[in-house]
Order: C-alpha cells, then structure tokens, then sequence
C-alpha cells in the first residue's frame, strides 16, 4: 500500500554558520573550512553566498559538504567578503531549494538562519500580499524578504534590519550578506548561538568558535537581542530593541580544537546533558497545527501501540502514563522487537502505531513500522532526524529538534520525546474535552516551565553529583526504583548508568520489589529512588522503608524538602519545587544522566563510545 507521508513541512534548522570579512586573500577557503569544523553539527545541505566586485554570488545545494564544495566548485568563488551554512534540516525535506542562504526578492540580499521562526507564516502571508514570490517552505525565506520591504521605506539598511528583527518571534542567529553594502556583514542572535572574532587579517561571525579558531582565539559571543555590523576592521554591536551601542571586550579562547567541538565540554555526552535547556525550548516551538495532524489520529484510532527501542521505549512508557492520566487515552507501550510476536497478529486498519526513534533508522522498530503498514495500521513517527527511514515510511511525523545529539547515549532526545508526548497529549485531551480549560492551563504553565526546571535542575545538582559519584564509584550493583510514570524514569536512569559504567544495574516499577527483586538487597546495595510529589508519593516512601529494613543504601531524588523521603535516605539529590509528576521524567532523569556520566568518566571510560554499542542500531 503506497501513500506519501504527510510530510510535516516546516523548515526548522539546526546548522553551523561562518561568515568573514577580510583584508585580502580567499574568503571562500575559510568558510569552507570553517563550516568542515562545524560539521559535528550535523548537515544535509551547504550553501555559500560571495561579494565579488560589489555583485553576490551564491551556490548551495544538498547533500554532504566535501561533495557540494567539489560539484559546485565552492572553493573557486571570488571575493572578501562572503559567509557559508551547512544545514541539518529538523523540518522539510533536505533539498537544493531549502538549502541556505536564501534571497530576498531583488537576489541582493543573502541571508542564512539557524533557529525557529514562528511567525513566519503570517510574516509570509503579508508578503505575499505585498506580490512577494517564495521558492522554498522555510521559515527562513521570509527575513531576506521582510528587510527588502523595509528597505523601500528609505530607512538605510541597519534600520530596515533592526526594524525587520523586532518583528520576528521565536530563535535565530542570522548572517546576512548583500551587494547593497558590499564590504559589510551583518549579523544578529535571539537564543540560536554566534560568536565573533577578530584578526589582524578580518572579522569573523560563526555559530561556534571551532569554525574560527585557526585565525582567531579572540573571541565576542553576541547576546540575546544584539545585532553586530562587521568590517574588515572589527565590529560594532548594538541592541536590537533600542539601536543603543554596546561596548564589550574579547574573551581569549583556551580550548585545543578538539575541545572547542564540544563546546569546551570533555565530552559530547557532558555538552548535551547540559544544552537540555535550550532543546527543550526548542522543542515548544513546534508548530501547533503538526502537533493538531498527530493527535487527530490518535483520537480517531481503535487502539494506539508506541512502539521503540531503548531510551526512545522509555519515552513511550512515560507516555503512556501521560495519554492516560491527562487525555484518558489507553496506549501500549512495546519495545520494537517485540513488537510483531506482541501485536503483529492483532494490528490492523483500526490500528495507530505511533513510532520514535532518534536516528530513525533503528532496525527493530523499522522491521515493525513496515509489519504495521503490511496490515493497513496507520504509522506515525516522532524522530529527530529529518530525512530519515522513519520519517519516509510514516503517514505524518514530528521532529523533536534536539538538535545533533553525538553521544552514543541518548540524553537531551530522551527528555525531548517526552515534551513532545506532553504536548500531544494535552492537545488530545483539549479534543476530547478531558480536562476543563483551568487544567489545560495549568499544565501548559506546567510545560512551559520544564526547560527552566532542568535548567534549575543542573545548576543546583552538578557538584553534588559530583560527590556522589565518588562515593559511588566502587559500588558493583544498582538498584533503580520509581512508581507510576517514575518507573519509566528508572528504566531510563538504569540504561544510562548500565551502558556508559557497564555496571550491572537493575530498575524495577517500586511495588514489583516484593515479587523478587528484594532477594538481591543486602548490606550497602545502592537503591536508587525517583520520588517526586504526586499520586505515588506515599506508597514510594513505603517502598524506600522496605529496602532500608534490609541494610540497602538509600539514595532518592526528590523535591526540595521533602522531608519524608530525606529523613529515611543516606543521600539525597534535592529537585526544584513545583514540578507536576506528570511531566517529572524530563527534570528528574537530568540528576542520573550526570550520576552516569560522572561515574564513567572516574572509571576511565569514554561516555561518548561505550563498548559494544553504536549511536543508531540498524542491524537485526
Ligand atoms: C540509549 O542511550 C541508546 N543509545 C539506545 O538504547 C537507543 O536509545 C536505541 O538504540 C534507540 O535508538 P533510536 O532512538 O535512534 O531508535
């Protein structure tokens, strides 16, 4: 049976930019150099836009870098002025046409973005109005556009950009490139990252300073709401809210290369762990009418089975506590090589079988995609890769925008599946009238509080972790423990300390102790609790006495104090207070991810490269 997918188009990118102007030689070579440093950011596209004789030149197509450079004979393009994108498309599909920089109108304006736009749509439909004509489906396409019609007010182009970026919602880093100001950059960030640099040879603009640490290690990250001009003598930056100048020094960069690619982290897996703020953000800007399409069939379905492997099954465990606690929605979680001998008899045309998958292209779960689509099941998709298999064989999917995640372990997707399942959930239980609007808003308060929470979560926990990692570090056995929705969490915890320590590590739902588990615990074994307030509160406590009667060490992870659990625990890791157990997998796993990550890195183990393991399992 052959349907296209409907396809979610909405261009959200993650991607590395790098932009310079110089006193003389090949501004080309830098860039292309600059964005191979950036690729760790991931890419399907790359597009470069030169000034050469005061005229814009610009080549981009899809596909991986060192090809399009070579087919597009990039590194022979002209001039001193120029910047490049490498985009890793989070929406739409990667091709030539949605591959940046894009152009305005008048083809003299080049710009490339990295971030969320989400007025772009009605920003689009006025431009339209206004007989503008768009190439692509990105959100991007509009900016170019929008400062060619502020342009026409005669306003000088700083103005026409300052006043052009008061209008849009949502993230971004911008470069723009234009043969109107033909030796000047200009460059702008709201949340979406950019750093400046200056030599004694030009100035330089990039998402990350990889991309310019072989001319510079002096550097100036850009701020929220600043715009910056560049020239091939330094920079000036002002604020975007006022046009008021903004004096502020260099940083010298210390970091080797190496280090720079992760941001000056040791680690990948240190670097996600702690960009989980700013994926989740993201991760609410999903736009509401693809958010409308999935839950649309989910209410009309008979039956809803997730289905996933590994972290991306835990996400389908905690959701199915959220459908059913906030939508009254049954769902049945199944890992995905279970999949076909649990349900592969019974799936039908009644059936939806919601699929995640970071890489899309997990084996397993894409042996039981096609077993659905072979009975008629409709298959939906959340992953974090566009252009994957998962998301060509889904009826419609939504891609979470974590964003490149590098570590074999998966840590910021995790807590991103889980905010996209809130999300669904919540719009399913406004569709069916599950919740009264005081609930509904409550818990998008709730949600829209979860980045901060984490944020929160990390600032107040790193060092303490750090101590109880050493504690820790001998211990040959753990025991991870939670109720209701924290029994996915545990799941969760226990892969994230079993595949990166190889420790042998347990994780049971807390009332399934009794049943057997409890025979392992003896003097000092670890137990590990996830207690968060809410309906399992009480029965948790429980749990914990039983375990402490039998000599276990206690270690909960709880809201600040909660005295109940802290009095019966040896170590304690405090949460912020306030956060709904619905939505408590996405903060309270932050703590055992850096629990993990700490312990493997005082073993001597690489958290980034696990043995035995790779990023995407895509063999039987
Ligand atoms: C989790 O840390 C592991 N990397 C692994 O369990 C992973 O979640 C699993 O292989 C599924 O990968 P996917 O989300 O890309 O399908």
């Amino acid at each position: 049976m052959e349907y296209t997918s409907l396809i979610i188009q909405c261009e959200v990118t993650m991607c590395g930019i790098f932009g310079t102007v110089l006193k003389q030689g090949k501004a080309v070579e830098l860039i292309t150099d600059g964005l191979k440093r950036l690729e760790y950011r991931g890419y399907d596209s790359i597009g470069v836009a030169m000034i050469d004789n005061g005229e814009l030149h610009l080549r981009k197509d899809m596909g991986k870098l060192e090809e399009v450079i070579e087919n597009l004979n990039i590194n022979e393009m002209n001039g001193l002025v120029g910047m490049g994108h490498t985009r890793w498309a989070t929406h739409g599909a990667p091709n030539m046409i949605n591959a940046h920089p894009h152009l305005d109108g008048s083809g003299q304006i080049a710009l490339v973005h990295n971030g969320v736009i989400e007025n772009f749509m009605e920003l689009k439909d006025e431009l339209i109005e206004k007989d503008h004509n768009f190439v692509s489906r990105t959100d991007t396409e509009v900016i170019p556009h929008l400062i060619q019609e502020e342009m026409k007010a005669d306003v000088g182009l700083k103005d026409a950009i300052l006043r052009v970026l008061r209008r849009l919602k949502g993230s971004y880093a911008i470069v723009v490139v234009t043969s109107l100001e033909p030796d000047k950059i200009y460059c702008a960030r709201h949340e979406s990252p950019l750093v400046l640099g200056v030599s004694g040879e030009g100035t330089y603009c990039a998402s990350d300073v990889p991309a310019m640490l072989p001319y510079t290690n002096k550097v100036n990250y850009l701020r929220n709401g600043e715009l910056a001009v560049l020239d091939v003598d330094g920079y000036q930056i002002m604020k975007i809210s006022d046009g008021s100048y903004v004096e502020r020094g260099l940083e010298e960069i210390t970091w080797s290369l190496e280090m720079a690619e992760k941001q000056g982290y040791q680690h990948y897996m240190l670097k996600e762990i702690t960009e989980q703020p700013t994926s989740l953000r993201d991760g609410l800007r999903l736009q509401e009418q693809y958010i409308d399409l999935i839950t649309q069939f989910l209410d009309r379905g008979k039956e809803v089975l997730l289905t996933a492997a590994g972290t991306s099954y835990h996400s389908c465990l905690a959701a199915s506590y959220i459908f059913s606690k906030i939508a009254r929605l049954t769902t049945y979680p199944v890992v995905s090589s279970e999949f076909i001998e649990r349900y592969g008899s019974t799936v039908g045309i009644d059936s939806i079988v919601l699929t995640v998958s970071q890489s899309g292209e997990t084996y397993d779960t894409l042996k039981a995609i096609d077993h659905a689509r072979m009975k008629a099941a409709t298959v939906l998709g959340i992953t974090n890769t566009v252009g994957s298999t998962l998301t060509r064989v889904s009826r419609a999917y939504i891609v979470q925008q974590s964003g490149p995640e590098i570590g074999v372990a998966a840590t910021k997707t995790f807590t991103s599946q889980v905010l996209v399942f809130a999300q669904l959930a919540m719009r399913l239980a406004k569709m069916r009238g599950k919740l009264s609007q005081d609930e509904l808003d409550e818990f998008d308060e709730n949600l829209h509080r979860v980045p901060d929470m984490v944020e929160e979560a990390l600032a107040r926990n790193d060092d303490r972790i750090k101590e109880l990692a050493e504690k820790l570090k001998d211990d040959k056995l753990f025991l991870f423990l939670g109720r209701g929705i924290s029994a996915a969490t545990a799941l969760e915890g226990r892969l994230k300390v079993l595949e990166i320590t190889y420790v042998p590590s347990l994780a049971y739902p807390a009332g399934e102790s009794k049943h057997g588990p409890i025979s392992i615990v003896e003097d000092g074994v670890a137990c590990i609790f996830i207690c968060p307030r809410g309906d399992t509160h009480s029965h948790i406590i429980g749990s914990i006495m039983e375990m402490k009667a039998r000599g276990a060490k206690i270690i909960s992870i709880c809201e600040e104090g909660d005295n109940d659990i802290i009095r019966l625990s040896d170590e304690v890791i405090e949460m912020p207070i306030g956060i709904p157990e619905t939505l408590s997998p996405i903060p309270y796993i932050v703590p055992l991810q850096l629990l993990s990550y700490r312990l493997a890195v005082m073993k001597g183990l690489d958290p980034d490269m696990p043995r035995n393991l790779a990023k995407s399992v895509t063999v039987p």
